[in-house]
């Protein structure tokens, strides 16, 4: 993967400004990445998730201190590159403008203070949820990049299907879980309005689409049921989560790609140290494609417009082609 490497420093530096230039390499992106990342973009998405390890040959040894606040991520690494290149090949990177100032890297690393804080800043133990459940343009998929481990080698990457959970469900708390009877906090990454409450979402369903592969829209923390039944089977459908899941103990240089509509994903709990040799992981979200119109509201490039003037402008907009974008429940897009 030593071309992977030449590849990713080559376009770090496009990632704030011009992530469309990117284009350009994508063709020269190794087989052995390329093959697992088309693999699960396939429309059936039978994998739901890969694990690519891209560490050979790259230069894990001269890492800088894993960051803080007060000690970010130099700029231009090349593992942002190597994230906008998988970012661009399963669709288009994509950040929020609500959540890290609309960063498109995020850093999943401790900060001193924050250990209880369900996000990335925190350590403690980080329940099964759909990245961004609340939003109505959640990321098609979540890519990992393991930079440092823990160093007690504590931390696990939790992974669970739905298609696997709903084995172990009634066809009665199936039907249940299909209906707009859930409602998904904000996390707390994301803003708070104008009260200064965390604002909660429009009711959803927990499950859609096809019975033998379904999609799936859960919070451990922030996904709550409006009727007494709709929360029993929201209980049953957290232990059957729990029952599937399997755990991944990223090493350094492994990059996991999850299909957020099919997986969710969470994390054990760890000890963080503070002297610069913490977990460290690299996050990047992906769409398969920017809905039509939407990127003639972005104020900068692929970063999605906060929720308030989003939502307004939903009605006007139209599925790319190859977006997964599709009526939901509160009358946008899933
Ligand atoms: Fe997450």
């Amino acid at each position: 993967m030593a071309v992977l490497h030449e590849l990713a420093s080559e376009v770090a530096g496009l990632v704030p400004g011009a992530p469309d230039r990117v284009g350009n390499v994508l063709d020269e992106v190794p087989a052995g990445l390329r093959r697992p990342l088309a693999a699960l973009a396939e429309p059936d998405r039978a994998p739901f998730h890969c694990l690519v390890d891209v560490s050979e040959h790259e230069p894990l040894t001269a890492l800088p201190p894993t960051p803080t606040a007060d000690s970010p991520a130099p700029g231009g690494h090349w593992s942002a590159g190597l994230l906008l290149l998988v970012a661009e090949l399963l669709g288009d990177l994509v950040g929020y403008a609500d959540e890290n100032d609309g960063a498109l890297i995020h850093e999943v690393s401790p900060e001193p203070g924050m250990e209880e804080y369900i996000q990335n800043v925190g350590s403690s133990s980080l329940g099964l949820h759909t990245e961004n459940v609340h939003h109505p343009l959640r990321p098609d998929f979540v890519s990992l990049l393991c930079l440092r481990q823990d160093p007690d080698d504590a931390a696990a990457l939790r992974i669970s299907s739905a298609r696997d959970a709903v084995r172990h469900l009634t066809p009665g708390t199936l039907d249940v879980l299909r209906e707009p009877l859930f409602r998904s906090l904000y996390p707390t990454s994301f803003g708070l309005d104008a009260e200064g409450r965390r604002p909660v979402s429009a009711p959803h369903p927990v499950l859609a689409g096809a019975p033998d592969a379904p999609t799936v829209r859960y919070n451990t923390h922030n996904t709550t049921a409006v009727t007494g039944h709709a929360a029993r089977a929201l209980a049953s459908f957290g232990d059957a989560l729990d029952r599937a899941s399997r755990r991944i103990r990223l090493r350094p240089g492994q990059l996991a790609v999850l299909d957020n509509r099919s997986v969710v994903h969470g994390r054990t709990a760890f000890t963080p140290r503070y002297d610069g040799r913490d977990r460290w992981l690299r996050r990047c979200y992906s769409l398969s494609g920017v809905p039509r119109g939407l990127s003639g509201l972005m104020s900068r490039p692929r970063v999605i417009p906060r929720l308030p003037s989003l939502l307004k402008s939903l009605d006007g907009l139209g599925p790319a082609p190859g977006t997964t974008l599709r009526p939901g429940p509160e009358g946008g897009p899933r």
